[in-house]
């Protein structure tokens, strides 16, 4: 006996990878372009921070996060987004995002809207964890192109009214992945009347927000306080991941209004994991610290224009504004992912993975995702044999 919600799952991204490809030889030196695991060096007094409070693994740690991690987390809101969030009531640390883009959906969409079936909003291709959140609540997720046409972030004002109506939660990628779009602030914006007119919820998964070329982009709850919007509307989920190179720590944070936080807070209580002792300590010294993301930022940069210079005359390159991924256009990411392993060894991720087929379009067939993460020299030769096997 198994639940029937999970049956139609496709497998994940990877396994579908590895099935795609493992039954071939490289063609070549394997160069990994295929997952966003930040490659870069965390700082490196992390070591003794942990060490200094080792003894913290003796304890049950706090579940709603140690008053003064909660002060850190909060102070980088201010600092970074210029909003006051009240570090009790209103951030809650978290294992990394995805644990918290989950937990939120369980916490918090109900079971019926307008006594029908809530609808959960989300771009298409997407981080896989939304759906999941929607599904296992008994959700109704809306998949919404995030294309070349839309600018390449979903038109959730387009969808016809009686899907808004019915809308609980509408997740949202900014920086996004794949794509490296960000949200403007008229694009935040007309997200925010469009949940405040239809009474739903904005779930703003910021977690690439800082890695940037220029000009940081603006946040969710810094559009939602300059409308003077109700904070129940918006919450963001910010990691450690990729802003400090710290995917194994598991450690991020979700903020927003005070009956959101104490759902989700009382839903781990329950049910969750909070993040070890030793390992909250280290997440306050990170968040405190800017040094290091700054020093990450411009490693990206240059990333930004290696891949700039090779693939800048290609038609339909887009340059990514943020985040680290390439979404590059091809015929078919399948068999260019296939070809360009085959024949030259590097991996690279089809794009029709990241998305859903909706009335037979797949808004990711004909991409692949490139992470840049790799070393810098590594990852100039990676992409000049892409180049060359795909597009000359
Ligand atoms: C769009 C997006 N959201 C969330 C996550 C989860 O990150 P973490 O759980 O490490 O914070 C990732 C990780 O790759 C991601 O790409």
């Amino acid at each position: 006996m198994f639940p029937e919600r999970f049956s139609n799952l496709p497998a994940y991204a990877f396994p579908r990878l590895r099935a795609l490809l493992d039954a071939h030889e490289p063609g070549g030196e394997v160069i990994h372009m295929t997952i966003g695991e930040p490659r870069h060096a965390f700082p490196d007094w992390v070591a003794g921070i942990l060490a200094k409070n080792i003894d913290g693994f003796g304890n049950y740690p706090p579940n709603d996060g140690t008053p003064e991690l909660q002060a850190a987390i909060s102070g980088w809101i201010r600092r970074r987004y210029g909003v006051a969030v009240d570090p009790a009531t209103q951030v809650m640390p978290l294992n990394g995002t995805r644990e918290g883009l989950y937990n939120a959906a369980m916490a918090l969409i109900p079971e019926r809207k307008h006594g029908q079936t809530p609808v959960v909003l989300m771009p298409n291709p997407f981080y896989q964890v939304y759906m999941i959140g929607a599904i296992s609540v008994g959700a109704e997720p809306v998949f919404v192109p995030a294309t070349k046409e839309t600018g390449h972030l979903p038109d959730f004002t387009a969808l016809p009214d009686d899907v808004l109506n019915r809308t609980a939660v509408a997740y949202i990628c900014s920086p996004a992945n794949p794509q490296g779009a960000v949200a403007d602030r008229a694009y935040w914006t007309d997200l925010i009347r469009l949940a405040e007119k239809h009474d739903f919820r904005i779930f703003a998964d910021e977690c690439y927000s800082e890695i940037y070329r220029d000009d940081p982009p603006v946040g969710a709850l810094q559009v939602a306080q300059d409308l003077g919007t109700d904070p129940e509307r918006v919450l963001i989920f910010h990691s450690l991941s990729k802003r400090s190179n710290l995917p194994g720590l598991r450690s991020g944070f979700v903020a927003g209004g005070p009956d959101c936080l104490r759902r989700i807070k009382q839903l781990r209580a329950y049910a969750g994991a909070p993040l070890p002792l030793p390992l909250q300590r280290v997440a306050e010294a990170v968040w405190a610290d800017e040094e290091h993301v700054i020093e990450n930022r411009r490693l990206y940069r240059e990333k930004f224009d290696i891949a700039d210079e090779i693939f800048g005359d290609i038609p339909g390159y887009h340059s990514p504004q943020a985040g680290f991924f390439l979404w590059l256009p091809v015929e078919d990411g399948e068999q260019a992912a296939l070809k360009l392993w085959t024949e030259t060894g590097v991996r690279v991720l089809p794009g029709a993975y990241l998305a859903r087929d909706v009335n037979g379009f797949n808004p990711g067939k004909n991409y692949i995702r490139v992470a840049m993460v790799a070393p810098k020299q590594d990852m100039r030769r990676g992409l000049i044999r892409l180049r060359e096997c795909i597009y000359d």
